[in-house]
């Protein structure tokens, strides 16, 4: 069973290729409700009416290199498999937003894998691209925004290896955190 995360990145993987400037990762807890929603959400340059329809069939690709596309069937996939479901809405030049929802409690259900890790891999990428990575856990939330940090860094860079290892650290301290907060 792959761990959510790495759905995740495969997902932000497929934003980068459309050139998104921002992408804002949302993971939501509801354990209320018994829900896991993931909501990946960018700003590239989204897809057709005709094409949306087809986008998560592993046979239906715009990569050049191969002809099976595998990022958004095997999210959903492992999102069905736990009587969830994934949806697409796409917009032609606009963005695209994904978004996987799993049943919390469901013996099927990959675990969540390292989101702190997970984040900072993608800042080590791409040093143009900002994200927002939101963590809600019931009624608390989490926010990292790489824009902020860019501020408060000023002329250093993202993907320096300081700042990936405080990165990892401070949205995994802040998601225990936030389990901690809703035991009490
Ligand atoms: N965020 C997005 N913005 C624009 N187009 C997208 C986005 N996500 C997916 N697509 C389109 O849907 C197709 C299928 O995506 P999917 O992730 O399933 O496979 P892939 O990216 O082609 O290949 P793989 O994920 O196996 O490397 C992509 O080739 C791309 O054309
Ligand atoms: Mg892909």
């Amino acid at each position: 069973m792959k761990e959510l995360s790495l759905h995740i990145l495969d997902l932000v993987e497929n934003s980068i290729n459309a050139h998104a400037k921002l992408v804002t990762i949302t993971v939501i807890e509801d354990l209320s409700n018994n829900l896991l929603k993931i909501i990946i959400e960018d700003d590239g340059k989204g897809m057709d009416k005709s094409f949306l329809r087809v986008a998560d069939n592993p046979f239906i690709t715009t990569r050049k290199t191969r002809n099976v596309g595998l990022g958004l069937s095997l999210m959903k996939a492992a999102a069905l498999r736990t009587d969830g479901d994934l949806y697409i809405k796409s917009k032609k030049g606009k963005g695209t937003k994904v978004v996987a929802i799993f049943k919390h409690n469901h013996i099927d259900r990959a675990p969540l894998g390292n989101m702190g890790s997970t984040i900072s891999t993608l800042l080590n990428r791409e040093e143009n691209i900002d994200y927002l990575y939101i963590h809600q856990l019931n009624n608390k939330q989490f926010e990292f925004d790489t824009r902020e940090i860019r501020k408060l860094l000023g002329e250093v860079k993202l993907n320096t290896p300081e700042v990936i290892l405080w990165t990892q650290e401070y949205i995994n301290d802040n998601i225990r955190k936030l389990s901690k907060l809703c035991k009490q």
